[in-house]
């Protein structure tokens, strides 16, 4: 996988952000099994909570468009300083789609890139993780 490839087009797709009301643009790159990438960008509303963040629009796209097996996706807030993590509903969005250790790739405005995955983000996503899971004090 080519990271800076998949974070330059993260960043290329930034610039579709329709972001009004927080100026933040947001670009993701989803990297799928045949080479192909398909990106998404922010797409606010007036009534804000209608907004869609940039990776659910990559991954709802490329699932519309008949891709299903993703092997990373790079997110650039260009607006911000720092690498910009997902929140937690595009988690759990990732989550159905993409392995547990399939890379995601953090950027921002910054040369800083961090690289996580879904396992480490999104952790007890999966009953095999529950039935793993050990409360602290638990019998
Ligand atoms: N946003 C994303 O598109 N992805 C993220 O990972 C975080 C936030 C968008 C939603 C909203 O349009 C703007 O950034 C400010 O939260």
């Amino acid at each position: 996988m080519n990271q800076d490839r998949l974070v330059a087009a993260a960043r290329e797709a930034a610039g579709n952000a329709f972001a009004p009301y927080s100026r933040f643009r947001v670009g993701a790159a989803l990297l799928c099994r045949d080479g192909t990438i398909i990106t998404g960008a922010n797409v606010e509303n007036r009534s804000y909570s209608m907004t869609m963040c940039a990776e659910r629009s990559a991954i709802f796209a490329a699932v519309s468009s008949g891709a299903r097996d993703f092997e990373a996706i790079a997110i650039a807030g260009v607006d911000s300083e720092d690498p910009l993590p997902p929140c937690g509903a595009c988690r759990q969005v990732m989550s159905e789609f993409m392995n547990p250790t399939a890379p995601i790739i953090f950027s921002g405005r910054s040369e800083e890139i961090i690289v996580s995955c879904i396992a480490e983000a999104l952790p007890f996503d999966s009953l095999q993780d529950l039935d793993q899971f050990q409360a602290p004090g638990a019998p």
